[in-house]
């Protein structure tokens, strides 16, 4: 005999290794709460269409009311044969208020409830990373305000090539992080569809009152294809893309945390709350939280690419290959949720060495303002970056920089060199001509925190 819920056609026992390797109890556990809710709603629903009485929905309630306080207070006990969450919290059901139980699952089915509670849990889930992800914002804004004097090499190809300002190379990450704030609004909107009432994928044969159940469960829409509504994971697609692309941004900002902490950059140090030793080497400080952050990055990547392979073959409607699309979500939101928080502690208890980031810039790196002098005198540019270059080679040929040049050096190179040219030799000047909207302007960084900041406000 078999004993399973859905056992009423089989005379044979499940072979015990079968039924482990079947059970998702162990895993979905995790979506208790949204499976109660669900519950909660479809007996309101059953109700409203006289397939339940009133009675009998609020004993429902009531019991299920009992289930979800046991989850939360631990003391839940899953027996061998619950299978899933959604057989486990009927079997409790039943224990609690007795044969009505078995009315509850009328019309429904657990390709039903399964995509029903995934999507509450996913949105829930997906709130609390977005406000994670505006603390992040929010600390980077902070600190770029508070420090928005300070300048240091800008690079590219690891190259210094210009000066900018430090609060400029932080606002770039606050910049990409708002961009998956966003994107996860955005993918929260198209999670918060309700597929209840799907029955197991041909509808609900009950005439179950859809809109009800989507507004008792918070749903902006109702979905339109009961069979759409059983197979379609394309949000868990879509939230794991998201959480590697922040992963990107945040394991790409602690690559550039770990360089300028190195000894031969000195630009920052981190605190020593999110540093480790090392157990040889007394002298040690090494950057383990952004080493770990660039780390986890992959193991992300790596649950969006095993779960397109999953998803990418199935035929319509449900398969149990659907059952292998949670545990790469709980696993990405679990790495998010801490490296969100752990990139925000990092990034606002750094100390920052503005000596060092002053010693590191190079007259060099203004050569681009000796070509832009030569432009401002009428110059065409194709002309005046010739001209800066066979300056940095005369100097570079004699062993100095290119403040150190004669004026008469300079005309040697071009006769629209003055006296003022002398005037190019000069940082601070060189980042504020840079005062088109997005440059590293001291009035156009402040634009971005402004910017920034009336974002953060109003979402
Ligand atoms: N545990 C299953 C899952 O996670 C629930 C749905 C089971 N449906 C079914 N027809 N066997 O996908």
């Amino acid at each position: 005999v078999n004993k399973q819920l859905w056992g009423g056609r089989f005379t044979g026992a499940i072979d015990p290794l079968m039924d482990a390797f079947n059970a998702s109890i162990h895993f979905d556990k995790r979506l208790f709460e949204a499976d109660i809710l669900g519950s909660q709603a479809y007996a309101k629903a059953l109700a409203k269409r006289g397939i339940i009485t009133s009675n009998e929905c609020e004993l429902l309630v009531d019991g299920l009311k009992k289930v979800l306080e046991e989850w939360r207070s631990n003391s839940f006990k899953i027996q061998p044969g619950d299978e899933d969450i959604h057989t486990a919290n009927e079997r409790r059901l039943g224990e609690f208020v007795g044969s009505v139980a078995g009315k509850l699952h009328t019309g429904r089915s657990r390709n039903d409830q399964v995509a029903t509670d995934f999507r509450i849990w996913a949105r829930e889930e997906a709130k609390k990373l977005l406000v994670y992800v505006k603390q992040l914002i929010y600390a980077a804004v902070e600190r770029a305000e508070k420090e928005i004097d300070v300048l240091m090499p800008g690079y590219t190809h690891l190259q210094r090539a210009q000066p900018i300002r430090w609060s400029h190379w932080l606002l770039s990450y606050a910049w990409s992080w708002q961009a998956d704030a966003q994107r996860l609004e955005q993918i929260i909107d198209r999670i918060n569809v309700l597929p209840l009432g799907s029955g197991a994928l041909a509808g609900n044969p009950f005439n179950i009152d859809r809109e009800f159940l989507a507004k008792e469960l918070g749903f902006k829409n109702v979905i339109q294809n009961s069979l759409y509504g059983v197979s379609d994971r394309d949000f868990v697609a879509e939230l794991l893309f998201w959480a590697s692309m922040t992963m990107i941004h945040i394991s790409r900002f602690s690559e550039d945390l770990i360089i300028y902490s190195s000894g031969e950059f000195g630009f920052v140090s981190l605190a020593d709350a999110y540093s480790t030793g090392s157990s040889l080497m007394p002298q040690k400080k090494n950057p383990d939280s952004c080493e770990l952050l660039r780390g986890k990055s992959g193991r992300v990547f790596g649950q969006l690419s095993g779960f397109l392979m999953t998803y990418k073959g199935i035929p319509s409607t449900y398969n149990k290959d659907l059952q292998e699309d949670k545990e790469p979500i709980f696993d990405a939101v679990d790495t998010l949720a801490g490296s969100l928080q752990i990139t925000t502690g990092v990034l606002s208890t750094l100390t920052i060495h503005p000596d060092n980031m002053k010693k590191n810039l190079s007259i060099d790196m203004l050569a681009t303002d000796v070509a832009d002098y030569l432009v401002r005198k009428g110059v065409p540019f194709r002309e005046t970056h010739h001209v800066a270059g066979a300056a940095v080679k005369a100097a570079e040929d004699r062993n100095i920089t290119m403040a150190d040049l004669e004026l008469s050096d300079f005309k040697q190179l071009h006769s629209s060199f003055e006296q003022d040219v002398t005037e190019i030799w000069d940082y601070e000047k060189c980042v504020e001509n840079r005062s088109s909207l997005g440059g590293t302007s001291r009035a156009t960084v402040l634009e971005q925190i402004q910017n920034l900041k009336t974002w953060l406000s109003e979402n």
